[in-house]
């Protein structure tokens, strides 16, 4: 399966580091064809500018600026995304990312007004998260990051594509024993990709 892995973090001996290095490894070694989009090495930017906001629903001049990126997206069969979170939701290199990519004639066409999914490549949808707080911290504040994968993203995508949600909670308190075993968790979600 063609997999395009969506990693979001700039420090490359982070947890998050060793998620994506695990998550890798072990799609190739399970013979998948791995597109590793490392959104902060690329140089991705983040900010959807004025003329891309103005052409936003010129389908299909509005992937101009971002067409490998589409590319890519648009390739995938799976979709693997790796981060941490940030002020409950997404570092801004990635929300750019679905802000920029994720454009009408891709993820979606608008049909008299309505969203239509349209994003039907993508057959496996996996989210690879990391907190500093709590579950319960993070169920307070409505989970954003979660909902954002487990509803909003999985709502583009094939309909019944399975999804998989793997965080690691509470990591202000995580010891080497709770990240060895998130990291075992996240090799077997890629290994039953
Ligand atoms: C800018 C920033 C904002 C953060 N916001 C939150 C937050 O809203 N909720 C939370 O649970 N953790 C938050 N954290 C903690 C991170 O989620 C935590 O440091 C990260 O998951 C640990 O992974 P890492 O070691 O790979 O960076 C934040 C961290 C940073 C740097």
């Amino acid at each position: 399966m063609r997999v395009l892995v969506l990693y979001a973090h700039p420090v490359e001996d982070s947890f998050n580091a060793a998620v994506h290095a695990t998550a890798v490894q072990t799609l190739r070694e399970a013979g998948h064809d791995v597109d590793d989009c490392d959104l902060y090495a690329e140089g991705f930017s983040p900010i959807l500018t004025r003329e891309e906001r103005i052409k936003y629903h010129d389908v299909p001049q509005n992937r101009g600026p971002v067409s490998s990126y589409v590319e890519r997206l648009l390739a995938a069969e799976a979709l693997v995304i790796v981060t941490p979170v940030w002020n409950f939701g997404f570092p801004a290199i990635l929300k750019g990312f679905f802000d920029r990519v994720f454009l009408p004639g891709v993820s979606f066409r608008m049909e008299a007004g309505k969203v239509k999914p349209s994003l039907h490549n993508i057959t496996r949808l996996v989210g690879l998260t990391t907190y500093g707080g709590t579950r319960m911290r993070a169920f307070l504040a409505g989970d954003p990051p979660r909902k954002i994968v487990t509803r909003v993203i999985r709502a583009v995508i094939k309909p019944f594509a399975p999804v998989t949600y793997l965080a690691h909670y509470d990591m202000n308190r995580c010891t080497p024993q709770t990240r060895a075993a998130h990291l075992v968790k996240v090799a077997a979600a890629m290994k039953a990709l």
